[in-house]
């Protein structure tokens, strides 16, 4: 099964400590630079357009299409904006990326900043994961000495400052417009589009802002070829992608693998479920996606594929549950999340989302009463669409999915606590984790 692996970003991560400059050059890296500083911007741009990569931050818009929207014309400064900030539950491949191999990251934001004419560009790391960026902020400085960073870099004439910027901790400054405002120093919340930020973004001028995997992913790009790329992943789906599996599994962690891998391989290739248990649901890209079951364990893990499921590939965060999991108590701790990072902008999110967590508590007791699924669903849909950013659509996903697939749990939460039918003991992780680590 091993061959199903297909290691490009983590290719290094157990290498000697492959967060050193000379480490990460001793393994080609920066050669992809110098490849890209000899071409024009355009065919830097073009090249990442022909590999049809797509934006690996959630929604999947392809990158060198959306980097092609900075108007060059304008006489306003450039911006790349990285948003490292990672916040998706479930989702954690940006962090290890950029903890074991920053300089990917870092070698990335140079050419993608080559190609769209950008000077001044600036990677927004969550705040709370200080180790992080403490290394992108060494790795930054280790580039500056090595002239890939600052004026005339490497002789080509193209000059770029790089910025680590810390958020402080909040889900929505993960949404790229909110980003912008955290960035400017203003509490975040998502920007009314348009104008979009290709056009007027940080400090109203053209920027764009990609996700550290999208970004992390244009130096393989540029040494190997798009059509390189391409071969890998699917029709529409191309490319390899790290997934990042996690929950009720024998080996959690991430696996770099083509897009359009199945549940199925990712399981076989991280042990299978826990010993004695079968998968009951699951996530495809973290909690803002529809929950999927067991039925689904052979859907192809590309945007098509789950689109076809009825629920989105998401952040590719793979969170497993099997048989002891309650669905209504994992709903409810996810709405939970949901409500209290909901920043306040708009009255669906903020009111539906406290709501949601009264009548999912009341089901969670046993204390719900019948209307009371209708009720939920009734909130949820003047929630979905209604509201101003995508947040508010993330956190009816789970719910309304939840009902499709386990309405019967639902039901049984007028009746009875979800902790008498499933006990917390039981689906606790404590004892499982140990024996992977022993
Ligand atoms: C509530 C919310 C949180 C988000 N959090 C992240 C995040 O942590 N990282 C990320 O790259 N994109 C996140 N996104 C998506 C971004 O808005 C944006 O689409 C993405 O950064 C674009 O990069 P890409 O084209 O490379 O995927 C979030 C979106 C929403 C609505
Ligand atoms: S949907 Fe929620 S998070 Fe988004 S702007 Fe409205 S209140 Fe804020």
């Amino acid at each position: 099964m091993t061959d199903v692996l297909t290691p490009v970003l983590s290719a290094n991560w157990a290498d000697e400590r492959p967060w050193k400059i000379t480490n990460y050059e001793h393994r080609g890296g920066y050669s992809a630079l110098r490849k890209a500083l000899v071409q024009a911007p355009s065919q830097v741009m073009d090249v990442v357009k022909e590999s049809g990569l797509r934006g690996r931050g959630g929604a999947g818009f392809p990158t060198g299409m959306k980097w092609s929207f900075v108007p060059q014309a304008n006489p306003n400064p450039k911006y790349l904006v990285v948003n490292a900030d990672e916040s998706e539950p479930g989702t954690c491949k940006d962090m290890p990326l950029m903890l074991a191999s920053p300089h990917t990251l870092v070698e990335g934001v140079i050419i993608s900043s080559y190609a769209i004419g950008c000077k001044y560009a600036f990677i927004y790391c969550r705040g709370e994961v200080l180790h992080v960026i403490r290394r992108l902020q060494q790795a930054v400085r280790e580039a500056y000495s090595s002239g890939y960073l600052g004026r005339n870099i490497l002789g080509s004439g193209f000059d770029l400052d790089v910025v680590v910027h810390a958020g402080a901790g909040a889900y929505i400054c993960g949404e790229e417009t909110a980003l912008l405002d955290s960035l400017e120093g203003r509490r975040g919340q998502p920007r009314l589009r348009p104008p979009f930020p290709a056009v007027a973004g940080l400090y109203a001028c053209p920027t764009v802002i990609n996700n550290v995997e999208s970004i992390a992913s244009v130096p393989a790009i540029i040494e190997h070829g798009a059509r390189w790329f391409s071969s890998m992943g699917t029709e529409k789906s191309k490319g390899m992608t790290i997934y990042s599996l996690s929950g009720h599994v024998q080996r959690p962690g991430q696996f770099e693998a083509p897009l359009g891998i199945t549940l199925r391989q990712l399981l076989e290739l991280s042990g299978g479920m826990r010993e004695g248990h079968q998968l009951k649901f699951w996530t495809p890209g973290g909690s803002s996606t529809p929950i999927l079951t067991a039925d689904h364990l052979d859907v192809p893990l590309d945007y098509e594929g789950m689109a076809a499921a009825g629920t989105m590939l998401g952040t590719k965060a793979l969170q497993c549950f099997d048989e002891t999991t309650s669905v209504v108590r994992t709903t409810l701790r996810w709405v939970e999340f949901y409500k209290h990072e909901s920043c306040g902008k708009c009255t669906p999110c903020r009111e539906g989302n406290w709501w949601l967590v009264q009548l999912l508590t009341a089901f969670e007791q046993g204390k719900a009463v019948p209307g009371d699924i209708e009720k939920l669903l009734d909130i949820c849909d003047d929630i979905g669409g209604r509201s101003f950013c995508a947040l508010a659509d993330g956190a009816v996903a789970c719910v309304t999915s939840a009902v499709r697939h386990f309405r019967s749990e639902f039901e049984a939460g007028m009746k009875t606590p979800a902790w008498e039918l499933f006990p917390y003991q039981a689906s606790a992780l404590f004892g499982a984790r140990q024996e992977v680590h022993a």
